[in-house]
């Protein structure tokens, strides 16, 4: 059973300040919770990504950090929510290179490789919620 260690950060996603506060949060969040610094920079990475995702295709949204403990191990939840126009094709927006804007088209693709968890829910006209989780070693 997962049980949750803190109560959640909730860091509106508005415009470039909101995203490195966010990350700096979930950057701190790992470091004080004795993750390493190679899953603090993990943290901090992927969090960049959802948020400029919410920023590039969504206008709008929130980023939510959460720490678990699941069978005696800590994990770091991150999840990005907007309400924005939702992706059509999850399978196309996991591979490497598919952007609809100009983007490289990595960020997704990357961020799932980097965490240890990873789940997209999504509906078009609806909105996104990445959901992706470190476990500390
Ligand atoms: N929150 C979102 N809402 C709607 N569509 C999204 C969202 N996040 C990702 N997508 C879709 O998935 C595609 C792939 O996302 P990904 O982050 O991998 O690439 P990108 O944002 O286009 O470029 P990059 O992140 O490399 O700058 C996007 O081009 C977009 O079509
Ligand atoms: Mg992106």
């Amino acid at each position: 059973m997962m049980e949750q260690l803190l109560e959640a950060l909730h860091v509106p996603i508005r415009n470039d300040i909101d995203v490195v506060v966010a990350c700096q949060k979930g950057r701190l969040l790992a470091e004080q919770f004795g993750f390493s610094s190679t899953e603090q920079f993990v943290t901090a990475t992927v969090i960049a990504e959802v948020a400029h995702n919410i920023l590039d295709h969504a206008y709008s949204g929130e980023v939510i950090l959460d720490l678990v403990e699941e069978e005696g191990r800590m994990g770091i939840v991150v999840i990005a929510m907007d309400e924005g126009p939702g992706i059509p094709d999850v399978t196309m927006a996991l591979k490497d290179g598919y952007s609809t804007g100009h983007g490289l088209g990595l960020g997704l693709s990357g961020a799932r490789r980097l965490m240890d968890d990873f789940e997209i829910e999504t509906e078009v006209g609806r909105g996104t919620t990445v959901t992706m989780t470190k476990w500390k070693v």
